[in-house]
């Protein structure tokens, strides 16, 4: 059941006719790589614009590390909610929140305490630009911006609370917070991590987030979360599966990020296991179940299949 109460309701006027016309400018994409650059488009420009009414490092700092990513999750967001009816103007402050929250995740993951990262996106990383307090700032107001934009979201009251609420879940201890603790402590274990124990801790690092992105839609619909939980969850660790396989055939200048970081930490991953062809054969089965799992809504669902192809075929 879509809610379309209109953007004014909650948005001031100049702020309403930008995003809007944010929004038209992303209707009716042509293809997958299309709906991709529009979706980051949109959600890039949403929280820009949210940003934009202050001034100094942090907020410049906020501006900077949502800009230049691949749009994925907001993209998810976009896509879950077109094919369960809901309208890319309700979803859309869905889809700029987890680009937020994600962005936040990076920032705090590139941190010298973390894994000390110089480039992120083929840009230098926010604490090298700025510095580490500022860094940390950017970070946790994406944090709370995330879940300011979430509650924008127009659909019923029962949706927008189940959204902010499982997006909190996705996002902590037993989340993206939780699968970074296990990645970091898996860096100084005695012996290496099984390979089920790197799917525990990438459905939390990785997977959270990306699910929560495909179950936005139909959340915020009222309808069945359970086809697109099974894509979720297939593709979020398809995704990671990637990362790790970048990590060792990447090249920085692509990628936009440092490789070999994994093979350099001792870290036990999919790739360490399974070697490089067992480590794709699995991401390609993953990318299999996933696009199984979307046979009840037939072709109307062929853009996220096609996303569930890019998550492996990607170099960046
Ligand atoms: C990178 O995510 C971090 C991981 C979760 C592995 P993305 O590859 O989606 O990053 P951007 O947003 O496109 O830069
Ligand atoms: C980071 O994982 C995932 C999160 C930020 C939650 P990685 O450390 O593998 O990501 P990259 O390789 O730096 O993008
Ligand atoms: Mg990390
Ligand atoms: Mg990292
Ligand atoms: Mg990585």
């Amino acid at each position: 059941m879509v809610v379309r109460r209109g953007l004014g309701r909650w948005m001031t006027k100049p702020l309403t006719r930008q995003m809007s016309a944010l929004v038209q400018s992303g209707m009716n994409p042509a293809d997958f790589a299309e709906a991709l650059e529009s979706a980051a488009r949109i959600s890039a420009g949403w929280v820009g614009a949210h940003v934009s009414a202050h001034r100094g490092p942090v907020a410049e700092a906020m501006a900077y590390a949502v800009h230049g990513g691949k749009g994925l999750r907001a993209f998810l967001v976009l896509e879950t909610a077109r094919i369960n009816g809901v309208a890319a103007e309700c979803a859309a402050p869905a889809a700029a929140g987890i680009e937020c929250l994600h962005a936040y995740s990076l920032v705090h993951d590139d941190l010298p305490c973390m894994d000390d990262d110089d480039l992120r996106r083929g840009q230098p990383t926010v604490h090298r630009k700025w510095d580490e307090a500022t860094a940390v700032l950017a970070g946790d107001a994406l944090q709370t911006l995330a879940f300011e934009l979430v509650c924008g979201a127009q659909c019923a009251d029962a949706a927008r609370l189940d959204l902010v609420r499982s997006l909190a879940v996705a996002s902590g201890i037993g989340g993206m917070v939780g699968g970074q603790a296990l990645d970091i402590a898996a860096e100084s274990a005695v012996a290496p991590l099984s390979l089920e124990e790197i799917s525990v801790l990438q459905a939390g690092k990785t997977g959270a987030l990306i699910t929560w992105a495909c179950l936005a839609g139909p959340r915020m619909a009222g309808a069945d979360t359970a086809p697109l939980r099974t894509y979720g969850d297939a593709l979020g660790l398809a995704f990671q599966i990637a990362d790790d396989i970048l990590d060792v055939e990447g090249d920085a200048a692509t990628v936009g990020k440092a490789v070999g970081k994994d093979a350099d930490a001792g870290k036990a991953t999919f790739v360490s296991h399974l070697g490089l062809d067992g480590a794709k054969g699995r991401a390609q089965e993953l990318v299999q179940e996933a696009c199984d799992a979307l046979s009840i809504y037939g072709e109307d669902a062929d853009t996220l299949r096609e996303a569930a192809r890019f998550v492996i075929a990607r170099k960046h």
